[in-house]
């Protein structure tokens, strides 16, 4: 086993999965002033310092990926935030590519950014004690999109970015997300996300990329949240299992869905459907961000001295998902 492929399925195995508290600034902004709280790096730093020291970082959470601010910043009692989650027990990881801007040539796509100095940004990251890293390509559908060009363009970054982190021995989270929003079938969903995660492995393996030192975080298979059409959760499940296994390479270790706009219980729900019918060998769990954070975020802006109370609702939600990547959730056990 490769020291790439142990650090994956350390991070996602017995149903551990992922907190995705790797929001831009300008996206934490958003998420704080909805609920009424400032945001101050301190008041970002007290509500990801709150999860991080949560119970459930120990055998739920196998790794959590920060933003370039949260890496860098210390705890209330002066630790580094990567310390203090590598001492919960779930490894630090951190995003490293520079957002989504406009496709030239295609300017109602996006073309992620951030390949130039990525080397020598790895190197700090490696230093301050990430082990893994994110990189997200961004699709939306549409009659004519994504387009050839999106699809290209996108798992070209992908592929190069993956490359450049397994050479500096950390895991490249690779993560084509196609959107949700729209008015788009399940069917075209399943279509077009086969397409993207098909070139995505394309360009990896021409880049060289050891399959077994990743993890990929895709989106699973659902109808357009504008569809007419509506999708059982049982048919989210048969739809995301009958894509993977057509288009990911078996050497994958393990597959961590985004929730991607789904309500908490629903990305619950999916997953543990998922995880019932999985007749696959890839670990199939989570990397969820809103899915994760959301009640847990609710309540803590109502008192954010609250911190026990903040706790409970996140290891609930993180307990629920953990559950659900090994297919043991069931409703009755939502409070
Ligand atoms: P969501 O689970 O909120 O979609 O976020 C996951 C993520 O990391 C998106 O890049």
């Amino acid at each position: 086993m490769s020291e790439l492929n142990n650090i994956a399925l350390e991070i996602l195995q017995n149903g551990k999965g992922i907190l995705a508290a790797d929001e831009s600034t300008g996206t934490m902004t958003k998420r704080l002033e909805s609920v009424n709280v400032s945001s101050t790096p301190e008041n970002r730093l007290l509500f990801r310092e709150t999860l991080f020291s949560s119970s459930c970082m120990t055998g739920c959470i196998g790794g959590v990926i920060l933003y370039d601010e949260t890496i860098k910043q210390k705890t209330s009692k002066k630790n580094k935030i990567p310390e203090l989650i590598s001492e919960m027990g779930a490894a630090p990881g951190i995003k490293v590519d520079t957002g989504a801007k406009v496709l030239a040539g295609s300017p109602d796509e996006k073309i992620t950014e951030g390949l130039d100095g990525l080397r020598e940004r790895l190197k700090e990251y490696f230093k301050l004690g990430a082990k893994f890293t994110k990189w997200r390509g961004v699709y939306n559908i549409t009659k004519n999109f994504p387009s050839k060009l999106a699809i290209q363009s996108n798992a070209h970054a992908l592929a190069r970015y993956s490359s450049l982190v397994q050479e500096c021995n950390m895991v490249p989270i690779v993560e084509p997300e196609v959107l949700m929003d729209g008015e788009h079938s399940a069917n075209e969903c399943y279509e077009k996300t086969s397409e993207v995660i098909k070139k995505c492995f394309e360009e990896l393996i021409l880049h060289k990329v050891d399959l077994t030192g990743i993890i990929l975080k895709p989106n699973m298979i659902l109808a357009g949240n504008k569809s007419k059409d509506k999708i059982s959760n049982e048919d989210v499940a048969k739809l995301t299992l009958k894509c993977l296994k057509n288009s990911v390479p078996s050497e994958v270790p393990g597959i961590a869905f985004l929730s991607g706009g789904q309500t908490e219980i629903e990305a619950t729900e999916n997953l543990n459907l998922i995880n019932k019918h999985n007749d696959t060998n890839f670990i199939m769990s989570y990397s969820y961000g809103r899915a994760l954070q959301q009640s847990a975020l609710k309540f803590w802006s109502k008192d954010i001295k609250d911190i026990e109370g903040t706790q409970k609702i996140f290891n609930h939600r993180a307990k629920m998902n953990t559950l659900a990547a090994q297919g043991k959730w069931s409703k009755d056990l939502e409070i």
